[in-house]
């Protein structure tokens, strides 16, 4: 008997053990958690609003950095009504913030500071369409690595980055700012920028933030805040997948978007907020509103008023009021009158409260405000060196008429032409952080860096980028006559594309074609350099011109990486994230479309097209040009059947056929033949960028698994369907060879 008991006590005290652990056994969430309820059970309900409360400390952006806190503030941080500030940087200003929040609030509740480090802090980096044109996920999060380390080190916690809003229309300005058009590549690279941000969440760490949830790319037209209406199919499978992989990769707060959705405006919908992310995706973070989104409520005809906006977004699940001071203002009082249910609160400000343990805030509130270590880390040599590196690899060759590029060592005079040529401005792009344009390195000046004595390098702007006035073109002929060559620089100014910049043609601005067309009389070679947050309808450059290099905003490193990769120093390796369509007309033009059930036919003409255009868009997405060849052969699968439980292995052999050591990015598209619903022509499911010696073959492999198959199937579930697939690999999303397997129960 007494045995028995023995045993049955050990038996409950191993039970027991497995809930009542020493703090060592615990996990580190268990701990943040329990420590996070031990602040929340000091906090008042007006504290606790504080924490949902954020505010623009309201600099602007630029290089200038104010150092004096308004007497606003103090009080409301003092009074514990603010937990978190945008746009106030610098390693002692948020250090005068925080020294209030910790030393003069009630329960010293540390600030946590955010800024949009969208390419770069200081030292700009090319902007994220660009990045994603590199097709190399270490690489964007090496960027984003180097940019935290910079902002991290000027106070800032956390960056409003990144977006991973799918974007089918090049008018709306903000494709500039995501991974383009492809749920795949736009996963990969919001996982790789997540990576790179958050790190191990060091002190030189940065939180990620995945905008903007959810569909913002979408709107009508391509214009700026505008409806966007998807069907819930496209929505999942398109639109919400890349803000799936940012949660996925670890990424600890969201921004819900402004614009509506099938009626419901995203900050104020439940079903985005908690159903999706919360319920669905098992999301732990906490979710900020854009800047004033929850005022904005009112517009979309949602909210009667300002109160009512708080209500609606406060129940639908955004825990952080980013500017519109609609939770400071209503929430005690929606409290009283029994609409919004504290615990709801409770739950936001545990959300906010944990990102900042996690950041080690409450151990450490000045970790990041450091003023020698802002120094130290603003602008070094090594990150320079990393924003070249990106800017290289970014760069997309478009044209390469015989081979005019690399450019030829001797040649004796160069013709730097264009409004973009010594543009100190333009190449920051559309989200310069505290980038300043005196470190910019213009094309002019990279190509003065570059040649040696023996060529001289001849400047003209020829005309602005978005003017009437042709007074410029004689200087720019009169140059170009004299050299040997010219590199003429056009595209848009950093101000076309970005936020609220929706253009209604995607043609070049201005007087530039003709200048081009001026230029091209002279009987000169011509290297368009272009530039631009955004695909243009390049047609006539893409017919007379010599050649065409992509550029976009490549940041503070562009004229060095543009000469490098001009004279051949760097390959070009970049590969289109987005389909340049040939007019605005075709606009949305994408790979991944369907097939209808008249697929386009220039011979037959009840079929999907346009009287007066090609089938085809001007570059197709993937596409970019090598100074080498490279020759696909051997294709082979492993099986043509595949099960729920194995894989089959795609290879391919790759040669560099062409005269230069070279990468390229092979890529891997898949179609499902037949389907409940309808399915993509093509869909990208990998690739990977190799690295080829002149003359080197290599055996590439790509493996496919049932899961890779999957879609949001007629009844909403998502799965795959048996059947037959096609399965293509190549250079880009059209010029491929194809193979077919089978996908078995
Ligand atoms: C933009 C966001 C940005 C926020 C804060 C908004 O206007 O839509 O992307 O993070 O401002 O600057």
């Amino acid at each position: 008997m007494k045995k028995y008991f023995i045993f049955l006590f050990s038996v409950i005290v191993i039970a027991l053990s497995g809930f009542v652990r020493t703090p060592q056994q615990k996990s580190s969430d268990e701990i943040i958690a329990e420590r996070v309820d031990s602040v929340l059970s000091l906090m008042t309900l007006e504290e606790k609003i504080g924490q949902l409360n954020q505010l623009s400390y309201g600099i602007g952006w630029g290089p200038t950095v104010k150092v004096s806190v308004p007497d606003e503030y103090k009080d409301l941080i003092r009074e514990g009504k603010i937990g978190s500030f945008l746009n106030a940087i610098g390693a002692e200003f948020t250090y005068e913030l925080q020294k209030i929040a910790v030393q003069e609030s009630r329960l010293k509740i540390p600030l946590i500071f955010g800024l949009d480090v969208i390419h770069g802090f200081k030292t700009i980096f090319p902007i994220p369409l660009g990045e994603a044109a590199t097709w190399q996920p270490e690489i964007v999060e090496m960027s984003a690595h180097y940019q935290a380390i910079e902002a991290a080190s000027a106070g800032i916690h956390w960056t409003f980055s990144p977006m991973v809003d799918i974007a089918r229309d090049p008018r709306w300005g903000r494709i500039m700012e995501g991974s383009g058009e492809d749920p795949y590549l736009g996963s990969v690279m919001a996982a790789a920028h997540v990576r790179g941000y958050q790190g191990d969440l060091s002190d030189l760490n940065i939180i990620a933030c995945v905008k903007h949830y959810a569909g913002y790319g979408g709107a009508e037209g391509g214009r700026d805040y505008n409806t966007v209406d998807i069907s819930e199919r496209t929505f999942r499978d398109i639109y919400l997948t890349p803000y799936k992989a940012g949660m996925e990769a670890g990424a600890h707060t969201l921004m819900a978007s402004f614009n509506e959705i099938g009626g419901v405006p995203s900050s104020g919908s439940k079903y985005l907020l908690n159903d999706i992310l919360r319920d669905e995706w098992g999301f732990k973070g906490f979710v900020v509103s854009d800047w004033n989104s929850i005022g904005e409520l009112i517009n979309h005809g949602y909210a009667s008023d300002l109160k009512h906006a708080g209500e609606i977004s406060l129940n639908a699940g955004l825990d952080m009021d980013m500017e519109s001071r609609s939770y400071i203002t209503h929430l005690k009082d929606l409290v009283d009158e029994g609409k919004v249910d504290e615990d709801v609160i409770d739950e936001s400000v545990r959300r906010i409260l944990r990102v900042k343990f996690l950041l080690g805030l409450f151990d450490d509130p000045f970790r990041y405000c450091n003023k020698e270590r802002e120094e130290k880390n603003i602008m070094t040599k090594e990150t320079k060196i990393a924003s070249l590196e990106v800017a290289k690899r970014s760069f997309v060759l478009l044209k390469n008429e015989k081979n005019i590029l690399p450019l030829k060592k001797d040649y004796k005079k160069i013709a730097v032409i264009g409004p973009l040529a010594n543009s100190k401005e333009d190449p920051i792009g559309g989200w310069g952080g505290m980038g300043d344009s005196a470190d910019v390195v213009t094309v002019l000046k990279g190509f003065k860096n570059y040649v040696d004595k023996k060529t001289e390098i001849l400047y003209s702007e020829g005309c602005k980028v978005d003017d009437k006035s042709t007074t410029g073109f004689k200087d720019a002929i009169k140059i170009a006559k004299k050299s040997d060559v010219i590199i003429l620089c056009l595209g848009e100014n950093r101000d076309l594309s970005g936020e609220a910049c929706s253009r209604s043609t995607l043609d070049l601005p201005g007087m530039q074609e003709e200048l081009a067309k001026e230029l091209l009389k002279t009987g000169k070679p011509i290297v368009v350099v272009l530039m631009n947050g955004r695909p243009l309808s390049i047609n006539w450059l893409n017919e007379n011109v010599n050649a065409i290099l992509e550029t976009w905003f490549a940041g503070t490193m562009t004229g060095d990486a543009i000469a490098k990769v001009l004279f051949g120093d760097y390959n070009p390796s970049g590969k289109l994230p987005v389909t340049f369509p040939r007019t605005v007309g075709q606009v949305p033009l994408y790979y991944n479309h369907k097939n209808t059930g008249r697929p386009g036919d220039l011979n037959n003409h009840y079929t999907s097209k346009y009287l007066d255009l090609p089938l085809t868009p001007l570059y197709p997405f993937g596409y970019g040009l090598s100074y080498t060849s490279f020759a696909y052969d051997d294709f082979k699968l492993s099986s043509n059947k595949i099960t729920n439980e194995d894989s089959i292995i795609v290879s391919v052999k790759v040669k560099n056929t062409g005269n230069y050591d070279g990468e390229e990015v092979v890529q891997m598209y898949v179609q499902d033949l037949v389907g409940s619903v309808t399915r993509p022509v093509k869909e990208l499911k990998g690739f990977k960028k190799i690295m080829l010696k002149r003359g080197e073959e290599k055996s590439i492999y790509f493996t496919i698994k049932e899961k890779d198959l999957k879609f949001t199937a007629a009844d909403m579930k998502f799965k795959s369907e048996p059947g037959l697939f096609k399965v293509y690999v190549g250079t880009n999303s059209v010029d491929v060879i194809e193979s077919q397997f089978e996908l078995v129960e």
